[in-house]
């Protein structure tokens, strides 16, 4: 075992804690995972090795041994926590489960050892506020599969302790994820208020008869969701307009106004909020450099058609 790299338990068997155990088990870490379906702790095994051999597939893994034999199903909880640093919780997504196990795990775990919670829409106060531990607890929320999606939002309650948050983002770096900081806790964090925008007018306009519901995946996965590949909404909206996010939305905010206002939504983006988003974006990409920048996004955007042509 290595500082650096010290062993993790995963608790959940599922989807999200076969793949959490894929992550940590890449980048060197002992993984114990313990689920409490003995049939789950069964296929865990076998479901490990087919998502390693894809990953041999595609070119993105050389060798599946080292990784799988860091990976043992635990029988109980109790010795999957047993000398672990860092517990990633992926059990159901149901806060009375997630309550009973953390109070189990604050009993459990070693003394310093972080409790993580995969929560997708839940802050971890809504489950382990009253506990002894609550100091160590915190949201560490992925996408799915963590192992092609490396972006993690660190969402830690007003009770989490600064040294949790972060010695948990120092792991998540080691294990070659991109954590992001949720400054306060909100139901379903960035990642899923995001998505809930996109699904919610998604489904409106199939209600609405606008567009089929396969148009509607078509234009997210051949438009929108290519270019996210390469650039966020905000840099999105900065490259398309000459002049930049500030003139983007003094041409279209007001067309974006209205379409809130169509459902209800009052949301002004006030020159004050665009001014303080565009300072970030021209941290990252500077007015004076536009036309170098489109370029680049372009050629990301080759790449990603070249890499896979059938997209
Ligand atoms: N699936 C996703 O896209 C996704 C993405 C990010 C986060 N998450 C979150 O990750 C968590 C797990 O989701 P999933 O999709 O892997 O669910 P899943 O249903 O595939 O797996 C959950 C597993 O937890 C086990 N379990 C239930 N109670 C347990 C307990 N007390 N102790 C040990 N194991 C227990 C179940 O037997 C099951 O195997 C949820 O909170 C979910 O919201 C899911």
């Amino acid at each position: 075992m290595s500082a650096d790299r010290p062993p993790v338990a995963v608790v959940g068997g599922g989807s999200i804690g076969v793949a959490w155990a894929l992550v940590f088990a890449r980048a060197g870490h002992e993984v114990a995972i313990f689920d409490v379906a003995a049939g789950r702790r069964g296929a865990v095994p076998g479901e490990l090795r087919e998502r390693l051999d894809e990953l041999v597939a595609h070119g993105l893994l050389a060798d599946p041994e080292p990784v799988a034999s860091r990976v043992r199903v635990a029988q109980t909880l109790a010795l999957a926590v047993r000398g672990a640093a860092h517990v990633q919780e992926c059990v159901v997504e149901s806060e009375e489960v997630k309550r009973a196990l953390f109070a189990e795990l604050d009993g459990l775990a070693e003394p310093r050892a972080v409790l993580a919670s995969s929560s997708s829409m839940m802050p971890v106060s809504r489950f382990a506020a009253d506990l002894p531990g609550r100091g160590r607890c915190l949201v560490v929320h992925p996408g799915n599969p963590p192992y092609l999606l490396p972006v993690a939002e660190l969402v830690p309650a007003e009770f989490t302790t600064e040294d949790t948050v972060a010695r948990t983002r120092a792991l998540l770096e080691g294990a070659g994820m991109v954590p992001v900081l949720v400054r306060h806790e909100v139901e379903g964090f960035v990642f899923n208020r995001l998505q809930g925008a996109l699904l919610r007018e998604a489904y409106r306009l199939v209600r609405d008869g606008v567009a089929s519901a396969a148009d509607v995946d078509r234009v997210v996965s051949h438009g929108l969701g290519r270019r996210w590949a390469v650039i966020g909404p905000f840099a999105t909206a900065d490259l398309n307009t000459r002049g930049g996010l500030e003139r983007h939305a003094e041409v279209m905010g007001p067309a974006y106004l209205r379409m809130g206002a169509e459902v209800g939504e009052r949301e002004e983006w006030t020159p004050e909020l665009v001014g303080e988003v565009a300072a970030s974006v021209h941290e990252r990409l500077r007015p004076e450099d536009w036309a170098a920048s489109v370029l680049r996004r372009d050629r990301a955007l080759m790449r990603v058609v070249a890499a896979d042509p059938e997209l």
